[in-house]
This record gives structure tokens, C-alpha cells and sequence, in this order.
């Protein structure tokens, strides 16, 4: 989750069954409305030009898509693009609007996403914080594994998460705070984190309704979830793509490409290369 900034449209989505947020901790989320969009391609595009400039083909795997936003962009750049999943309203979202022919969203896991895709990619993209979202060791060698079946010989990967170590060092337990005008109101989109022993992350997305004027409801929480998640490191995941094959791995500290600094940067950007030399197996 980097920094969601305000948006101009609408606020949280539908209520749902009780339940469902275990098993879909976004069902119901409205995440797209929560970010600005066009202010995010507009910081990240310099950074996906330099980086994704001399791919072994113009194709890209957009893995942990939520509501498609990135892979819609690439698709628009006449990238062949495939969104995937493991949340059907994340998906339901992402397909809302009609999907270009050079654009297809599947549903299933990133530990077994070049099974779910089927096809090979110049790029794999992982965003938004989803390496955090895989809870073990075990997992997230499962993800990179999987990414290097699932792209091309001289193929990049590069993800983005939280930089952890700042929010541990510094005892963190918030991210910014955004607040957006809405038709329905003023939506406020907090973000409170409890880091706990280990790298094990609570966190609670919470969207909140804000009317000044109203003397009886002034708050209301509309929708508040507690999601785990693991905080990684940079030497975790150095030692897990390695192991998984993956090689010249570069560290940066945001999506813009500044430089990676352990205690001051928010985000930690990860970019890796499968060799041009790997065998291509059937
Ligand atoms: C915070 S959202 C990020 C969405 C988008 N990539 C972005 O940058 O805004 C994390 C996404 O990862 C998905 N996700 C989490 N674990 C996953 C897994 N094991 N396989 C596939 N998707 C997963 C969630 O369903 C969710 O849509």
C-alpha cells in the first residue's frame, strides 16, 4: 500500500455478508476510489520507463492486480498484460470497465502464478505492498520461483513494499492519513499498524465517513478490517530471489527510483533479473 493519495470519486464500496472479509479481506473495500490514481502513474512512470525499458518483449504480468488500475496502464501502453488475483472483488472491479483485447484479469495465487497465467513475460509486477501479504518463508520463495518460471530469459521483476525497517526503528504505527471530497461525503482513509515480534504486522485499513455539519454522527466507520501481514526485509528477500534464481538485484526507495535508505526511505522497491542465459524449460 504506498501512500493512496486523495481521489475525486466515490467512497467505500457495497456492504457485505458477514464472513466474506476473512476470506477477502477487500470484498467491500472500494480500494480503487481510495487512491489517485493519475497522481501515482504520473510519480511512477519516469521509474517504469528506466526500468522496464529493454525487456525481452513487450508483455508484463501484473500479479496481486486489485482492481487492475497498473495492468489497464500497460495495457494502454500496448503491452500484451495479464492481472492476477486471488480476491473475485478486487477482480469484479477490475473488469467493470470493457477489457482491451492485449488485457486479460485470472483469478488465483501468486505462489502458482505462472500455473494460473499459462504464458511467459517480459516483466512481472508485484505492487502496493502484496510481498507482504505472503506470510512465511516458504511462501515467499513459493511467489519468486513462480515468477521466474513465468518470465522470459532477461525478463525483470520488480516489486514494491513497505520499508518496515523504518516503521520498526522509529516505532510507526501509522501511514499517512488522506481525506477526499466525495459525492457522498468526506471520506478518510486511516491506516494503523501494530508491529509486533518477528516481522508479524497487524494492520487495519479502516475508511471512515466524515460530516462536519451533522451534530449526531460527525464519524462513522464504514468499514474497518485487520489484515496480517509480514514486514520483509531487504536481506530476506535478497537471500529468497537468489535462491529462487533471480539476479542483479537492485534496492531503491521509492517508486521514483531515489535511492534506498534503511531507516528514512517508506518504501522498499526491489528490482531482479532472470539471466539471459536460463534454459527455457517446455
Ligand atoms: C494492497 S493490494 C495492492 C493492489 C495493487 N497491486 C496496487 O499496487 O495498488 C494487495 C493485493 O494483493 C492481492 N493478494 C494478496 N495475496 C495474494 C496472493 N497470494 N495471490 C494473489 N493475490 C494476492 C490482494 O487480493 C490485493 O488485491
Amino acid at each position: 500500500m504506498s501512500a493512496a493519495e486523495p481521489s475525486t470519486t466515490g467512497p467505500a464500496g457495497p456492504d457485505v455478508p458477514p464472513g466474506a472479509a476473512a476470506q477477502d479481506p477487500f470484498a467491500g473495500a472500494g480500494y480503487r476510489s481510495l487512491i489517485d490514481w493519475d497522481a501515482r502513474f504520473r510519480r511512477e512512470d519516469p521509474f517504469f520507463g528506466q526500468v522496464l525499458g529493454s525487456l525481452p518483449e513487450k508483455s508484463l504480468a501484473d500479479l496481486g492486480c486489485g482492481t487492475g488500475d497498473h495492468a489497464r496502464y500497460f495495457a494502454a501502453k500496448g503491452f500484451r498484460v495479464a492481472g492476477l488475483d486471488s480476491s473475485a472483488s478486487m477482480l469484479a472491479d477490475a473488469r467493470k470497465e470493457p477489457v482491451p483485447r492485449n488485457l486479460r484479469f485470472v483469478q488465483g495465487d501468486l505462489r502458482e502464478a505462472d500455473r494460473a497465467l499459462g504464458e511467459r513475460f517480459g516483466a512481472a509486477l508485484i505492487l502496493g505492498n502484496t510481498v507482504a501479504f505472503l506470510l512465511d518463508g516458504a511462501d515467499l520463495q513459493r511467489a519468486f520461483a513462480a515468477v521466474f518460471r513465468l518470465l522470459l530469459p532477461g525478463g525483470r521483476l520488480l516489486f514494491q513494499m513497505l520499508n518496515y525497517g523504518r516503521f520498526y526503528e522509529r516505532k510507526e504505527r501509522q501511514l499517512p492519513l488522506t481525506v477526499n471530497d466525495t459525492a457522498e461525503g468526506t471520506v478518510v482513509f486511516l491506516r494503523l499498524m501494530d508491529l509486533r515480534e518477528g516481522g508479524r504486522v497487524l494492520f487495519f485499513p479502516t475508511t471512515l465517513l466524515w460530516r462536519p455539519d451533522d451534530p449526531e454522527r460527525p464519524l462513522e466507520i464504514i468499514r474497518a478490517r485487520r489484515v496480517e501481514l509480514r514486514a520483509w526485509g531487504p536481506g530476506d528477500l535478497q537471500k529468497a530471489l537468489e535462491a529462487a534464481g533471480l539476479r542483479d538485484v537492485e534496492l531503491f526507495g521509492s517508486m521514483e527510483g531515489k535511492p534506498f535508505e534503511p531507516l528514512e526511505s517508506q518504501d522498499l522497491v526491489v528490482l531482479a533479473r532472470k539471466p539471459l542465459d536460463t534454459m527455457l524449460s517446455p
